[in-house]
Order: structure tokens, then C-alpha cells, then sequence
């Protein structure tokens, strides 16, 4: 066993980014994960986390020589030791999103096998990267004050604001005191109306403020649960609808499977390409959202909705579809969903992806069925954190 390396300062040359908002940098034969540094810088960092495994994690506690990336935080509550909800805030947005590319890059090389150029779009031209956070759910710490928690830690960094979210979630959210534990998750939807539900240790979510959430996505308005799943950041749903629309580009009259449909955004889009003498099956495990999206898309009956998980119940639908698309969660759709899909023999699937890990694992699953990545577009729809969402284009191998 070796010596604990946890408290130690250690000089470092930082190299190249790492899958979850960390650098690499090596010493002494081991790898270390850096947080709060960039590429390319020098830095003292202290060791968090070693468990006696090859690697250790650390923290950038002083910077000898930064990077030309560097920016001031624009949070003073991120930092080594601070709240640990965001991960690039030191990081101007171009690196940030030059960083996410790599990551994306990566990803698919190592676990795909793949060499492919990845860009990180903006969804905003304003470029700030504040105020587009949506849904979150603050913890309230010892002292009853609720805030987030520290990085890989159950201690909770007390907030007056958090400059990601918008800004009546975050007042909604951070004014209230409760027993320490008690989560409060609080979402403002298109017309910032918010919406806050108590979650007390151990017990059933209390809705305290509203409930349903109004949303504007896609030409269309959705009412949804207010805690049930929508994107994050405000741009995102109607341009990953247009995104999936564009490649899906489903035959009139054509049969279209949505998977992990959530309450249908991207049901909703396919309807309209295959009109009513087509059919969207959108297969969803939850019953809220389910029921949330036969009320929204109502006028849509070729949406045929399943209620269930996407694994047994495409076993039960009919075997053939023109035009896949799925929106699985972290985990990615796994083996044995990618095997039926390709079996189906779509001339398109279009996966929507918010872990490229999970994405490169099953575009790999994919190559091993005859079907091979066409096109890929990464966007930065949570910025300041290390998260990125992709939209992947797949076709059988033998498309010219
Ligand atoms: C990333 S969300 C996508 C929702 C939707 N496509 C959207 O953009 O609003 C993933 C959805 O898959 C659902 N889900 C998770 N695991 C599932 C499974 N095994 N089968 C069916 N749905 C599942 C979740 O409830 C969630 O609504």
C-alpha cells in the first residue's frame, strides 16, 4: 500500500483535460486529476481524495503560471474548497468550450475507435454563461441555510446566489431556511413562473410553490410537471427539436420511434414529417410525463404513446422503423437496446446524448451492427459546468 498522498501540496505541470471537469497531471509515476487548472498552467495543488489507487485528485490552490484562459470566476463561490456545482467558471467560455471538444474528442477515440473534429457551439451569442440554469435543487447544510454541495461531498456551501440560475429560481431557492438536509428543487419555466417542491430527509416531496410548468419549445406550448425532465437551459429544447428534425427528415407516411421520449419534444417534430397516415411510437418509463405528453400533443394521434421501459417494450412493438431517434439518460441505451435498434434497420437514428462516454460506448455498439457515424454536433447547453449535450447522426455503413 502506498503513502496517503491526502493533504499533500505537490507542484505541477498540468496537462491536457479529462473527462469531468478535471486536467491530468502527472508526478512521482501517478496521475493526478486537477481541478480549478487549466492545460498548459503550473500550479501548487493540494491532494482532496487518495484512496491508494493509481491516481489521486486535487485541487489548484495557487497558480504559478496560468494559462491565457484564465478568467476571474464570476462567482466568488467557486473555488478549491467551494461550491461544487460548477466545474470551468476560471475558464473563459471560448475554453470552455474548446475544453468540452476535447472531451467529446476523446471520448469517441478511446471508446469508439474514432477520429473525429468536434466544436462546441454556443447557444448564447452574448456569450456570458449566466442565468440559463432552469431546474436545480439546493440542499439546505447544518446551519439551515440551503446552498450546494462541496465537490464529491456531502457538506453544504451556503449561497445568496448562484449566478448560473435564473434569477427567480435562485431567489426562490436560496431564501428559505428549513432542518438541515431539507432539498428544495425549484425550476422557472418559459414564462418565469417558479416552481418549488420541499424535499425533506427520507420523506415525499411537498410542492410548495405551483407545479406545472409552461414551456415554449418547437412552436408548440407544453405543460409539464415541474420536476419532471425538460431541458435545462433555455435554448436547448427547441434547437435540439430543430437539430433532430433536420436529420431525422422522417418519409411522409413513415413509421418513427422517439426513445426516452420525456413528454414528446421530439415526438411532436417527427409527427409533423410523417403526417397522419404515419405513426411516432414514443416509448417513456415515466407516467407523468407520459400523461404530460398525450395532453400536449393531443392533436397529434399518430403519436402512439408506451408507457414503460424502452428495453421491454420494444420487444412488444412491431420490428421495422424508418427513422430512430433516442434520448437516453447518462447511462447511454446499452447493448441490448442498440441491438434492436439496428436490427429495425432505420435509414437513420439520431441519438441525443448528454454523456459522450455513454454516447462513444454505444456509437461503438452501433459500428459492431452496421451502422456508422455521420455527423455530430456538440453544443454548450450547460455552461460553466463540464457537462455537454450531442446530437449524434448514424446510418447503415453501406450509405453512400
Ligand atoms: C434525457 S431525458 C429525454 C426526454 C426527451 N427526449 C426530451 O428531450 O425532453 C430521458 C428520459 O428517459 C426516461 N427514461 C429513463 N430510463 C428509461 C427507460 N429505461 N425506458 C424508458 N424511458 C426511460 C426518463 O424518464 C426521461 O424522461
Amino acid at each position: 500500500m502506498s503513502e496517503d498522498w491526502t493533504g499533500r501540496v505537490l507542484e505541477l505541470e498540468v496537462g491536457d483535460v479529462a473527462h469531468g471537469g478535471h486536467c491530468v497531471a502527472r508526478v512521482e509515476g501517478r496521475v493526478v486529476f486537477v481541478r480549478h487548472a487549466l492545460p498548459g498552467e503550473r500550479v501548487r495543488a493540494e491532494v482532496t481524495d487518495d484512496r491508494g489507487k493509481s491516481f489521486c485528485r486535487a485541487d489548484a490552490v495557487e497558480i504559478l503560471e496560468g494559462s491565457v484562459d484564465r478568467v476571474e470566476p464570476p462567482c466568488p463561490m467557486s473555488g478549491p474548497g467551494l461550491c461544487g456545482g460548477c466545474d470551468w467558471q476560471h475558464a473563459s467560455m471560448p475554453a470552455q468550450r474548446a475544453l468540452k471538444a476535447r472531451v467529446v474528442a476523446e471520448q469517441l477515440e478511446r471508446l469508439a475507435g474514432l477520429s473525429w473534429p468536434v466544436e462546441v457551439e454556443s447557444f448564447d451569442e452574448r456569450e456570458p454563461g449566466l442565468r440559463w440554469r432552469s431546474r436545480v435543487r439546493f440542499v439546505t447544510g447544518a446551519d439551515g441555510r440551503p446552498g450546494l454541495r462541496a465537490h464529491r461531498s456531502h457538506d453544504v456551501v451556503a449561497l445568496d446566489d448562484c449566478p448560473i440560475t435564473m434569477a427567480g429560481a435562485a431567489e426562490a431557492g436560496l431564501s428559505r431556511t428549513a432542518r438541515p438536509g431539507t432539498e428544495f428543487e425549484v425550476t422557472e419555466d418559459s414564462r418565469h413562473t417558479v416552481h418549488v417542491a420541499e424535499i425533506r430527509p427520507g420523506g415525499r416531496p411537498k410542492q410548495l410553490q405551483g407545479g406545472l410548468a409552461v414551456e415554449q419549445a418547437a412552436e408548440r406550448t407544453w405543460r409539464v410537471d415541474a420536476h419532471g425532465f425538460w431541458q435545462v437551459h433555455p435554448a436547448a429544447a427547441t434547437t435540439f427539436a430543430e437539430v433532430v428534425a433536420q436529420w431525422a427528415d422522417a418519409p411522409a407516411g413513415g413509421r418513427v420511434w422517439d426513445l426516452y421520449a420525456g413528454a414528446g419534444l421530439f415526438a411532436s417534430v417527427l409527427a409533423g414529417q410523417v403526417g397522419g397516415e404515419g405513426s411516432v411510437v414514443a416509448i417513456e418509463s415515466g407516467r407523468r410525463a407520459v400523461r404530460d405528453g398525450q395532453s400536449t400533443l393531443a392533436d397529434l394521434p399518430q403519436v402512439q404513446w408506451h408507457c414503460g421501459r424502452v428495453d421491454r417494450v420494444l420487444s412488444t412493438v412491431e420490428s421495422a422503423a424508418d427513422v430512430v431517434v433516442l434520448d437516453p439518460p447518462r447511462k447511454g441505451a446499452g447493448g441490448a437496446v442498440v441491438e434492436t435498434i439496428a436490427a429495425a434497420g432505420p435509414a437513420r437514428v439520431v441519438y441525443v446524448a448528454c454523456d459522450p462516454a455513454a454516447l462513444a460506448r454505444d456509437v461503438a455498439t452501433f459500428h459492431g451492427h452496421g451502422y456508422r457515424l455521420r455527423d455530430l454536433r456538440a453544443f454548450d447547453a450547460f455552461p460553466m459546468t463540464h457537462h455537454v449535450e450531442c446530437i449524434a447522426l448514424l446510418e447503415p455503413t453501406d450509405t453512400p
